[in-house]
Order: C-alpha cells, then sequence, then structure tokens
C-alpha cells in the first residue's frame, strides 16, 4: 500500500489501543481481532493494552489526556491503535482536542499519511475509473497550520469583524520555498504546485494524475475525506499519524458517526485497513499484506456492512475477516 517509515520490524511489540467514542468502540474491537489473529498464525507477539480516554471518561471525571500518558505511550507502546473521537454530550469537542490533537502534536506525529485506494471499481462515483486510477497518498502535515490556535483577529468587536483568524497572505509562503528547494534534488520526480480550490477540483476529474499529495493540516484533513469517497467512502479509508521511528498512531480517517453509533452496522474495514498500516509500519510484510488481501476479499464476496450495500453487522465482518486472515498465513 505504501512505504510507511518503520518502528523496528522485531518478533514482539505492545501496542496501545484507544477506541474512544461512538462507532470507535465498535469498529475497534474488530481491527483487534483481525491483529490478534493475524499475530497467532505469523507467530508473533502483539501485546495489547486498552486505554478509556474518551467522552465517559471526560463527563464522569473531567478528565481526556491524562497526566502522563505521552511519556508512557512514548516509552511503553510501539504503536498506538485509535478508533474515533466525537461526542453530541461534548459540543466543544474539548476532549478530542486534547486527546486526538494532544497525542499528534506532542508524541510529534508529523506526518499524517492517508492512503486513498480503490479497492473495487464499483466502489468509486466517478464515471469510467477502474482501481488502478485511484491510488493517490495524501500525506498530511499534521502538528501545525490553523490546529495550533496561533492568529490574530480582524476588527474584533466592529461591526466589520470577520471571523478568520490567520492571514492567508503569509500562509504558504514557507511551503513555497521549501518545495521549490526540495525538488530540485528529485529531478526524476514529477512535481508541480496547485492551489488547494484546483487540486479538489483535478482530483474529481482525473485522480490519475497523481500518485501522491503534500498539503498542510487542514487542507489535508478536506482532502482526504475528498478522497475517501472516490475510493468507497469514509468507513474504508485508513490513516498512520508517523513520526518515523517512534511510536506513532493509527486510525481510521472516518469519526465517532453518533447517528448510526450503537446500532452494530458501522464499517469495520478502515478500522482493519489501519491494523494493516500499523502491521506495515512494524515492517511486518506478510501480515500486513495478509490484512490487505482480507480487506478485499471482504469486498469482491460483498461481506460487508450497509454503507458498502451488504447486510452484514459490524462484528460478523471482523469475525470473517480474522479467519480468513489468519487461514491466508497458515502455510
Ligand atoms: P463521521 O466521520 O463521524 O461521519 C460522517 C458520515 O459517514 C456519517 O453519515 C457516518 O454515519 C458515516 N460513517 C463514518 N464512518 C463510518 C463507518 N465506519 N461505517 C459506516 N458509516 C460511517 O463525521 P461527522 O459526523 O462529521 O463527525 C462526528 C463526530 O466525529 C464529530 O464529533 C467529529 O468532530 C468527530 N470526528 C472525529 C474524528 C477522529 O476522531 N479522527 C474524525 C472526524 C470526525
Ligand atoms: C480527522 C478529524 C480531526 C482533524 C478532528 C476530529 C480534530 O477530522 O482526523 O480527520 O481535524 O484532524
Ligand atoms: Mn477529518
Amino acid at each position: 500500500m505504501a512505504n510507511i517509515p518503520l518502528r523496528n520490524g522485531g518478533p514482539a511489540a505492545r501496542i496501545a489501543v484507544i477506541p474512544g467514542d461512538g462507532i470507535g468502540k465498535e469498529v475497534t474491537p474488530e481491527a483487534v481481532k483481525v491483529l490478534r489473529a493475524v499475530a497467532a498464525a505469523g507467530k508473533r507477539a502483539l501485546e495489547f493494552v486498552e486505554f478509556d480516554w474518551g467522552a465517559d471518561k471526560y463527563l464522569r471525571e473531567g478528565v481526556s489526556l491524562p497526566a502522563g500518558a505521552v511519556e508512557m505511550l512514548r516509552d511503553e507502546f510501539d504503536a498506538i491503535l485509535f478508533g474515533a473521537l466525537g461526542d453530541p454530550r461534548v459540543p466543544s469537542n474539548q476532549h478530542a482536542a486534547d486527546i486526538l490533537l494532544g497525542l499528534r502534536f506532542k508524541l510529534d506525529l508529523y506526518v499524517n499519511a492517508r492512503p486513498v485506494e480503490l479497492l473495487h471499481e464499483r466502489l468509486t462515483p466517478l464515471r469510467d475509473r477502474k482501481e488502478q486510477d485511484v491510488r493517490i497518498m495524501v500525506v498530511r502535515e499534521n502538528t501545525e497550520g490553523l490546529y495550533v490556535g496561533i492568529g490574530g483577529f480582524f476588527k474584533k468587536g466592529t461591526a466589520d469583524e470577520i471571523d478568520k483568524s490567520n492571514a492567508m497572505t503569509f500562509a504558504h509562503d514557507l511551503w513555497q520555498r521549501v518545495f521549490q528547494e526540495v525538488r530540485q534534488e528529485y529531478a526524476d520526480i514529477e512535481s508541480r504546485h496547485l492551489y488547494i480550490d484546483t487540486l479538489a477540483m483535478e482530483i474529481v476529474r482525473d485522480p490519475r494524475q497523481f500518485d501522491v499529495i503534500v498539503t498542510c493540516n487542514l487542507f489535508g484533513d478536506i482532502i482526504s475525506d475528498l478522497g475517501a469517497q472516490l475510493a468507497g467512502g469514509l468507513g474504508l479509508a485508513p490513516s498512520g499519524n508517523i513520526h518515523p521511528g517512534r511510536t506513532s498512531l493509527f486510525e481510521p480517517v472516518h469519526g465517532s458517526a453518533p447517528n448510526i453509533a450503537g446500532k452494530g452496522i458501522a464499517n469495520p474495514l478502515g478500522s482493519v485497513l489501519t491494523a494493516g498500516m500499523l502491521l506495515e509500519f512494524l515492517d511486518w510484510k506478510a501480515e500486513a499484506t495478509a490484512v490487505h488481501s482480507g480487506v478485499k476479499e471482504a469486498l469482491f464476496k460483498n461481506y460487508l456492512t450497509p454503507d458498502l450495500g451488504g447486510a452484514k453487522k459490524t462484528t460478523e465482518v471482523g469475525d470473517w475477516l480474522a479467519e480468513r486472515v489468519a487461514k491466508s498465513l497458515v502455510p
């Protein structure tokens, strides 16, 4: 799928599991189920420790990201498998900012790798596009941009106040300069700069133009949802928040989906593909490939949840995949 920078590639790994809120609590156990099966079949040791950080704990105890959590994750775990955060009872989304953005920033997970990969041609809303036409690695800058909360107000407190805290004139000067410098070093890679509005248009008009898209935090957030839709929707989109060589965090692109939470119908494939990225990060190549192939098989055999036109429950898809993937690893 991608060349993800590695953690260590050893035979054993420790994974922190943070299911979070809503469907995060439903899809993450399915990804863990698949990982457990894969580890057993591949004779690898995976140890999981689950953390109950999310809206319930925040509302109950006022604790979002507990003190010492960042150091603990950094020192004691190879990777983090994350679900989603967001709960209607916390309109400010403060706990999500503290936990998710807190971990991205404090673990310095500056690469957000969000592959857009069409796994079955019927899944794209684009006309006449095949699998090989939609294969893009979106690389989102993950620790800076508008997310860091710096900037000023324009005409605050006056009738002309504008609700926009950044000055776009200066926003991307550094990006442009560094891009022009770095591209000189890689003359064999065809590269060009596009403005975000043009990119949004071009990625829909002809996604074959792009193998890799590198963009800033906010644009990457938007483009990765757009990309997800070109490849079957949010239920299928995986991502990795990575600092090469350090403890990194893997999560599906989707959120907590309060509109379907608790019904047992959330699509676990985004989370399972995310677990596959985690395996790639550990350099467990055969296992990562087995997970990816298992998801493709589910798509080809229509063993799917309702968002993709199937009638299966979240747990049924997870059970089926765990069994298939494990079988495929046994010689
Ligand atoms: P969402 O991704 O939760 O849902 C958008 C739409 O996609 C909904 O119709 C939902 O039902 C559907 N969907 C998403 N994942 C699905 C899956 N696995 N299977 C089937 N359908 C799926 O986005 P939203 O509704 O804008 O946000 C809901 C909450 O999640 C908000 O609080 C938001 O802040 C939060 N959020 C969190 C993350 C994250 O934790 N990384 C990402 C995005 C949104
Ligand atoms: C994502 C989400 C987050 C983001 C939110 C929940 C803070 O949309 O991971 O794509 O904006 O990065
Ligand atoms: Mn998003």
